[in-house]
């Protein structure tokens, strides 16, 4: 069986393969570089209306499959910003009737979880899901997927492209941040915030830009707000396994990329005896291999969706999806 998938809930575009294995046959990504500024929505969905059907002839011929051998369509149904969501969406369904295939809308943040399940050896991980957009800690209880904490205000990779932003470096800031950070050693004081399992990252925004105008290096800062974001972020994920007691820790999104991140979460599940999962760095950040395993794991199980069904839903939160398959 194959599904495809499309990802689509913001600056990432994104067409994926999968097989009822897991094994990813194709996954194509085009991805809006805002010149100056953030991202804007209208603009990101008119680069993913443009991008969207060369993506499909690529996947597609990188599968070396004809459009026909494809069994399912999937898409990402939310939650991100509407314009894109929609645009993905039309796409999928103008697809899923000219092949005459069953359409399934799938959960963003749910699929980040289960191409992690899926392309690593982990079963019932705790989850570090951190993107530019989503901070969230989640785990499986009780029939769903549930977030256990999350951030208050920007999303962590938000932190690392705004400052980057503000500070002339180019977009996505994050890997820039993690290049200069490497050459960074003095750990500037930054407000660690962390509520119960919840974090804020505002605070240091504000911060490091004052550092920033008081003449501190951009590799110290790098190191400073690598130090103490991740230090909150591992902080909570260790609090949320020792509360729900799971003893596998999985990272998925773009940031989960970052070495030091994966360094720190490394040390914290060794020191309590648990293992650490990190899937390959092309399915953590945004894909449609993503969403085309869980679209698949989805109709195994039996779900169904009607056209009516397929509305985008902009605030999609990852505990209303009814977790049917495991
Ligand atoms: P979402 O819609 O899930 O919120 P997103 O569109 O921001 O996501 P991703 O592609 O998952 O999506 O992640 C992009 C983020 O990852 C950016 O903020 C980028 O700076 C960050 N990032 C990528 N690589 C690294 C890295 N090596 N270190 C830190 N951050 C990174
Ligand atoms: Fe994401």
């Amino acid at each position: 069986m194959l599904c495809l998938g499309i990802e689509g809930t913001a600056h990432t575009v994104g067409v994926g393969i999968v097989d009822e294995s897991c094994r990813v046959l194709a996954n194509e990504i085009d991805m809006v570089r805002p010149q100056a500024g953030g991202i804007h929505p209208r603009e990101a969905a008119n680069h993913h209306a443009d991008a969207v059907v060369p993506l499909l002839r690529k996947a597609l011929d990188a599968a070396h499959v004809d459009p026909s051998a494809v069994d399912v369509v999937a898409f990402s149904q939310g939650p991100g910003l509407g314009p894109c969501l929609r645009t993905v969406a039309t796409a999928a369904r103008a697809l899923a009737l000219a092949l005459d295939r069953p359409l399934i809308g799938v959960n963003h943040c749910v699929a980040h979880i289960e191409i992690g399940r899926g392309t690593t050896p982990c079963e019932d991980p705790v989850l570090l899901y951190v993107s530019g957009g989503n901070t969230q800690v989640i785990a499986f209880a009780r029939g769903r997927y549930r977030v256990f904490g999350e951030t208050l205000d920007i999303g962590i990779g938000n932190l690392l492209d705004k400052f980057a932003r503000e500070c002339g470096l180019p977009f996505p800031g994050g890997p820039v941040l993690e290049t200069l950070a490497a050459a960074g050693s003095a750990l500037l004081p930054l407000p660690y915030s962390v509520k119960g399992m919840d974090v804020a990252f505002s605070g240091i925004l504000t911060a490091a830009l004052a550092l920033r105008r008081a003449g501190r290096t951009l590799e110290d800062l790098a190191f400073s707000i690598q130090e103490i974001a991740f230090a909150m972020l591992t902080e909570v994920t260790e609090r949320a396994m020792a509360h729900i007691g799971k003893d596998e820790v999985l990272l998925g999104g773009g940031v989960a990329r970052n070495r030091r991140l994966q360094g720190m979460v490394a040390r914290m599940a060794q020191d309590r005896g648990a293992r650490l999962f990190v899937p390959p760095g092309d399915l953590c950040i945004d894909n449609g291999a993503m969403i085309a395993w869980t679209g698949l794991l989805m109709h195994r199980a039996g779900v169904t969706m009607r056209l009516e069904e397929t509305a985008v839903d902009q605030r999609f939160r990852t505990d209303e999806v009814e977790v049917t398959w495991r």
